[in-house]
């Protein structure tokens, strides 16, 4: 029933008003991407059931059973349709925003390559070139389809490869190199070069995705073990390092560039504190029959439970549409006052 209401108040904003903003722009890993791997050579791709069986054009590419952050996020902004992939937008579409997002994606250019082909942010940050040199063509031509790049919403939800795509995955060498203290360290300095080109490209108002508690998710479980606890510890420790450090990025960006509205959504926290009235019981279980090898996603063509509005997981690394609707609404609208920092992305949009 809440999952229905849910639908009606987000059709209801369809209907009623503009959206909060002229355009959005995606950027980050398989928790955002709607398309962009599916052409790629690829085990991080989706396009097969039971994905998308909750979503009404079947399995397009999302690595969920639904609606993704990216499209509930679209919706919460009031915007008619979704923000079309980058390997499939078109045309005038383009004007309202593109999403760049690839699964098995990473702020280093290696993260991911054991799946195979996957677009990197770096390469991500080329093929927004690529469209604003599009939109230049298309503003020259047509006077009345002028865009404000810097009234646009930029989301950026990229760094979870980086941990289980490279950090602690048996195919890199990154852990013998690096203690956790400095692979948090080479992941920031890099990332901060990646937002700062993304500024330099007019977006002056950006939400940046912190990492998850990924230690507490089914495959990293089955991997490591939790030696009694509830969560592989040492890999959330790894992780809130990386968060801590993105933080006192993001404080810096809004202090030394101009006009920078830069804010954090504390992905982490937003999952392990409970929001009321949302189910949501079954929290380490995977919905779908995953694999537990290489890529943690649902086996093709097996029947997935019915109640899947009772679990977080979809398959043993992604959310489920269900949890993902929760999560989302808490970085659109704050529930408790340390989900977003230093605002959520309701008044970043309509500021
Ligand atoms: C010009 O842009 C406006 C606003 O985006 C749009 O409604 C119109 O269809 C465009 N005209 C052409 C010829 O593409
Ligand atoms: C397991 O927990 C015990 C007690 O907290 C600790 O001493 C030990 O180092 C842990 N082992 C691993 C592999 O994390
Ligand atoms: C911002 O300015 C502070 C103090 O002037 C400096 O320490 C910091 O490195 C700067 N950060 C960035 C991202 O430029
Ligand atoms: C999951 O897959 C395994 C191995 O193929 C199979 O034995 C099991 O019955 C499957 N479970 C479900 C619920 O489909």
């Amino acid at each position: 029933m809440w999952h229905v209401s849910v639908l009606i108040l987000s059709l209801s904003s369809l209907v009623y008003g503009a959206p909060q903003v002229p355009c959005y722009f995606i950027f980050g890993d398989s928790l955002y991407d709607n398309g962009n791997n599916h052409a790629l050579i690829t085990k991080a791709k989706t396009n097969y059931p039971p994905y998308g069986i909750d979503f009404p054009t079947g399995p397009v590419g999302r690595f969920t059973n639904g609606r993704n952050t990216a499209d509930i996020l679209a919706e919460l902004l009031g915007f008619e349709t979704y923000i079309p992939p980058f390997a499939s937008a078109s045309g005038q579409a383009i004007l309202k925003g593109v999403n760049y997002a690839s699964g098995a994606a990473g702020i280093l250019d290696e993260t991911g390559q054991h799946l195979g082909a996957r677009i990197s942010f770096n390469k991500q940050l080329i093929n927004h070139q690529i469209t604003l040199s599009r939109i230049k063509i298309i503003t020259a031509i047509n006077q009345s389809a002028a865009v404000n790049l810097r009234e646009c919403l930029y989301t950026v939800g990229i760094g979870n490869n980086d941990y289980i795509g490279n950090y602690f995955s048996p195919f890199y060498p990154t852990r013998r190199i690096y203690t956790p203290e400095q692979y948090a360290t080479v992941l920031v300095q890099q990332y901060s070069l990646q937002l700062k080109t993304l500024h330099d490209s007019k977006a002056r108002k950006v939400a940046v995705f912190g990492i998850g508690a990924l230690g507490c998710t089914p495959a990293m479980i089955t991997m490591y073990g939790t030696n009694g606890s509830l969560c592989v510890d040492f890999i959330n420790s790894a992780v809130q390092l990386f968060n801590a450090k993105l933080v006192s990025l993001v404080d810096d960006f809004n202090n030394n560039l101009s006009n920078a509205k830069f804010i954090y959504i504390n992905s982490y926290q937003i999952a392990l504190t409970p929001t009321p009235t949302t189910g949501l019981s079954i929290t380490n279980i995977p919905c779908c029959n995953a694999t537990n090898k290489i890529s943690f996603q649902c086996i093709p063509n097996q029947i997935p439970c019915s109640n899947r509005n009772d679990h977080v997981f979809w398959d043993a690394v992604h959310p489920t549409e269900a949890a993902d609707v929760v999560t989302t609404r808490r970085a659109y609208n704050a529930l408790l006052l340390q989900d977003t920092r230093p605002y959520d992305i309701q008044t970043l949009a309509t500021s």
